[in-house]
């Protein structure tokens, strides 16, 4: 069947271009609220940033309507080295010459290589991978992983973890939207409160539990800081108690902490390393789960005991090895550790001059502010995106603003940046107490009757 396409790309491409010609911003929201997140869509509009991302480049992204935004959300570190990374591009058009996504049952070089680059590159003894296409999923492999290796059903996490939305990750994060889904299993996921070194060996003295899951750096609850006793503390239990240690490094992995792994600040070697998000490239969707021989034995013994067709397909693996080389090497690692002192000298800077700015949390580039103001995270969200700068709130704290800059920013950046953030300061400080607008509570500001505070943001 020899049929010519081409109107129907012109079409499709056409309809999705922006600016978003004969529809407007507003269709683009009313086609979404028909057809796909209605109550999103409503919600967006109500906390001040109903955003259309339009043009994107660098680390810098456009809403349709033109507005310019510098980008300090990133998706989590997706678009770590950028949005439409050129070399990232250049690598994908090579590898759409002679690649599709595969047949995910056989193996395949360019498979190979990305799973030999990851067990260099992480740290202590993991050689084994599952490529994933989501960091949920290479969380419910690390979790399925644990439990065969340990032949134990229960999953200790911290109380402020955030660890996707798929059947077990979802079940290892906040209880309320787990419940919301009946996908809750109280008695097999356990959370306990984040930096309480006692309450971790309670949880794990019984010598039940297969593994913790532990956010190096909890992302979704604002980036506080773990003391420095409570990584290796938990890992040392873990080894007591025959438990294996899962780092869920999706956000704080590929650099952004000022080392390629956000544990090896804390001199943590986990059995099982989670990666997602970043490995990407921004372009590509890619996870993985990297596996010592203790978490990985299953591969020898069922092997499809996990399979996914799009699990490591083959044109994101040279994107995903790209990556690893560019956040691995020593001159991206130096940078990331030059621009966090460049960010954070003026970030304390700003707030000798606005006591509004409570608390900065900095772990490298993986950055969170506190304000004076149980919602003052959303404001500054909001404040931020009239200044130009797209940064998001934290879903389990909305006091707290998430700050994140990707790793190649050079100096000019971070100073227009830290002019527009002192902008919206000024701004969101005369709001202290003002709800603005009847949505706006810390507990409940999804404003929704059955979910309560709890978005995975
Ligand atoms: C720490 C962490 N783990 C896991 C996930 C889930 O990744 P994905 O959305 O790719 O399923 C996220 C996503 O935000 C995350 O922040």
């Amino acid at each position: 069947m020899a049929v010519d396409w081409s109107k129907n790309i012109d079409a499709i491409m056409t309809a999705g271009r922006w600016p978003a010609e004969g529809v407007g911003k507003d269709g683009i929201l009313a086609a979404a609220a028909e057809y796909l997140i209605p109550g999103r869509v409503e919600k967006l509009k109500n906390l001040g940033f109903p955003m259309v991302v339009g043009r994107r480049e660098g680390y810098y992204i456009w809403d349709v309507d033109g507005r310019e935004l510098m980008d300090f959300h990133l998706n989590g570190g997706t678009y770590n080295i950028g949005h439409r990374n050129p070399q990232v591009i250049e690598i994908l058009t090579k590898a759409m010459e002679v690649l599709d996504i595969g047949n995910h049952h056989f193996p395949s070089m360019f498979r190979v290589d990305l799973a030999k680059k990851l067990a260099r590159l992480a740290p202590g003894n993991l050689q084994y991978t599952v490529l994933t296409s989501s960091g949920s999923e290479a969380n419910d492999v690390a979790i399925k992983s644990s439990r065969w290796a340990t032949g134990r059903r229960k999953i200790v996490a911290m109380d402020v973890g955030y660890h996707g939305r798929t059947g077990l990750s979802g079940a290892a994060g906040d209880d309320e939207t787990a419940r919301y889904f009946l996908s809750d299993e109280p008695s097999n996921f356990l959370k306990v409160p984040f930096n309480d070194n006692a309450a971790m060996e309670v949880a794990l003295s019984k010598g039940d539990v297969a593994a913790v899951l532990m956010e190096t750096v909890p992302a979704t609850c604002g980036f506080p800081v773990p003391d420095p006793s409570y990584l290796p503390r938990t890992k040392q239990l873990c080894e007591t108690y025959g438990t294996l240690y899962i780092a869920d490094e999706v956000q704080t992995g590929l650099g952004r902490t000022g080392h390629l792994w956000g544990v090896e600040k804390w001199g943590v070697e986990p059995d099982i390393l989670v990666v997602g998000k970043g490995l990407s490239g921004g372009i590509y969707p890619m996870a993985a789960a990297v596996m010592n021989e203790r978490a990985a034995g299953w591969l020898h013994e069922n092997p499809w005991g996990h399979v996914s067709t799009f699990g490591g397909s083959e044109l994101g693996c040279p994107i995903a090895s790209l990556v690893l080389d560019m956040c691995s090497s020593d001159e991206t690692l130096d940078h990331v550790r030059d621009m966090a002192a460049f960010i954070g000298g003026g970030l304390l800077d700003i707030q000798s001059r606005h006591p509004f700015l409570t608390e900065i949390r900095q772990t490298g580039l993986v950055i969170g502010l506190k304000f004076d103001d149980p919602v003052g995270g959303i404001k500054m969200s909001k404040a931020l995106y009239e200044n130009g700068i797209w940064a998001m709130f934290s879903g389990f704290d909305p006091s707290v603003l998430q700050f994140k800059p990707g790793l190649f920013i050079d100096k000019k950046y971070c100073v227009e940046a830290l002019e527009r953030l002192e902008r919206a300061l000024r701004y969101a400080e005369n709001t202290v107490g003002d709800k603005g607008s009847s949505t706006l509570s810390p507990d409940n500001w999804q404003n929704n009757q059955s979910t309560g505070n709890s978005n995975g943001i």
